[in-house]
């Protein structure tokens, strides 16, 4: 089970006044339940799971799965890896992985990064799965090619070693994968990047990585059940949405999420970009300036109690802060019988590990109730595919929820489209010479101007 906890974030406000917001969040939700997004649309999509499926043998020929892909189409792979799999999963001879694929994200364009990558597998016992909604994106088409300039190097077919992960039509890997026979899944147009972890996107990794898609979306299936109640104190992805947006009303722009524990803290980037990128937005519906979002922070317990607590604490009143907690871990170390003779550490002897982490999490709750600030509390039983898709389908509702309450849209991302204008016309794109000299003289201005460039 997932289980949340709000009772200290819904505290700080009257009782009615909460009411009468959940009455508009329910009204909100049944709107987003009758729209049925893409991404709830595609739970237990039978097709869907079946083509994923349908490569399951090819998949087992290969040694090792590289993921070419960035933002929606990289961090929920990356979640996927590090929350179900041990840390060290690349590093497991293949008896260990049970035949399972090793797995790679190339996501940056940070040449140390992917020529670490390249040097370390094996091309031969290696598949490619280029992941790009819209088949375009400068970062993942860089990365595809130099991915592509190795196998002609190792005079590898690139059908062999190649997968595309896109539009069913569009787009730029649709139209190779046509051209070339390149085998290819689909992202359905209706499910947004940072919304589609859950289609062939997460779950080619899943079924490489030797996990069960099709527990991903029973675990999505129940909460969707479970975020269908009208009654909002039953219904989590209200109550994230609701604390988050009433805090937001009195100035509590930041949202921290802290994971107690490491295999969690990838769930908080994936969390940190559907937050921020589906919520940070300057226009409302009806095209009034209206600049808004919570800034999303990553925290993880208890390395941030030495880092970030401090301000959380003492700092300006502008958070809210939701716990991550972790209650059964697959790996427990008991804290040894050694240095008896010093009383100043009795107190940890015979204690497991996990018991410290979790009591150092209510330490730092406390200290924060103390001092006034808001916080959530989300308990994970375990961790495996239901709970991972349990938590994907609440966060997703919660989000497009408090996208509602906004009044934006909460599955475009216009603010993001400039930088890449920008970088297009400095790469030497075609067609793009004028603006290239309208950006180089505000380059000159700042000084930032470069030859090279
Ligand atoms: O959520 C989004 O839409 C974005 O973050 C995209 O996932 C990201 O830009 C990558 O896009 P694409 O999958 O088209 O390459």
């Amino acid at each position: 089970m997932l289980r949340l906890n709000t009772t200290n974030a819904f505290e700080f406000f009257k009782e009615e006044y909460v009411e009468e917001h959940a009455n508009t969040a329910v009204g909100a939700l049944i709107h987003i339940l009758e729209e049925k997004p893409g991404f709830i649309r595609i739970l237990g999509d039978r097709k869907l799971l079946e083509s994923v499926r349908s490569h399951e043998e090819w998949l087992r020929c290969f040694d090792t799965m590289v993921v070419v892909g960035i933002g929606g189409s990289g961090l929920g792979n990356i979640a996927i890896r590090e929350s179900l799999r041990p840390f060290n999963w690349n590093r497991l001879n293949r008896n260990m992985r049970e035949g399972w694929l090793k797995l790679y994200v190339l996501d940056n364009v940070d040449p140390e990064g992917i020529a670490a990558v390249l040097d370390e597998i094996d091309f031969k016992s290696t598949l490619f799965n280029v992941i790009s909604k819209s088949g375009g994106t400068t970062e993942t088409i860089a990365n595809y090619l130099v991915v592509r300039g190795m196998l002609e190097t190792y005079g590898l077919d690139p059908r062999e070693h190649l997968i595309f992960t896109t539009d069913p039509e569009m787009g730029l890997l649709r139209s190779i994968a046509h051209s070339e026979g390149i085998r290819a899944l689909e992202i359905p147009p209706d499910v947004g990047g940072r919304f589609s972890v859950l289609t062939a996107v997460g779950m080619l990794t899943a079924l490489a990585l030797g996990l069960n898609p099709e527990a991903f979306h029973e675990g999505g299936l129940s909460m969707l059940e479970t975020c269908s109640f009208h009654d909002w104190k039953k219904n989590p992805a209200i109550q994230i949405a609701l604390s988050h947006y009433l805090h937001y009303l009195e100035g509590r722009n930041i949202s921290v999420m802290m994971a107690y524990s490491s295999r969690l803290l990838s769930l908080v980037d994936w969390y940190r970009q559907l937050w921020a990128e589906s919520l940070g937005k300057r226009h409302a519906r009806d095209g009034e300036e209206v600049r808004v979002g919570q800034t999303p922070v990553k925290a993880l317990g208890v390395l941030d109690q030495h880092s970030q607590l401090q301000l959380y604490n003492e700092g300006p009143d502008d958070k809210v802060v939701t716990f991550l907690r972790l209650k059964r871990f697959s790996r427990e170390i008991r804290i040894p019988h050694v240095h008896e003779e010093i009383e100043s550490i009795d107190y940890l002897k015979s204690h497991k590990l996990s018991t410290l982490l979790n009591t150092e999490l209510l330490g730092t709750l406390v200290s924060l109730v103390e001092n006034h600030r808001p916080v959530l509390l989300l308990d994970f039983d375990e961790l495996d595919e239901r709970h991972l898709g349990m938590f994907f389908v609440l966060y997703e509702l919660a989000t497009a929820l408090t996208g509602e309450l906004l009044n934006i849209n909460a599955y475009d991302q216009p603010g993001v489209e400039r930088g890449k204008q920008v970088t297009k016309a400095l790469m030497g794109k075609d067609r793009m010479e004028e603006e290239r000299k309208r950006i180089k003289s505000k380059l000159e201005k700042y000084g930032l101007w470069e030859d090279t460039l």
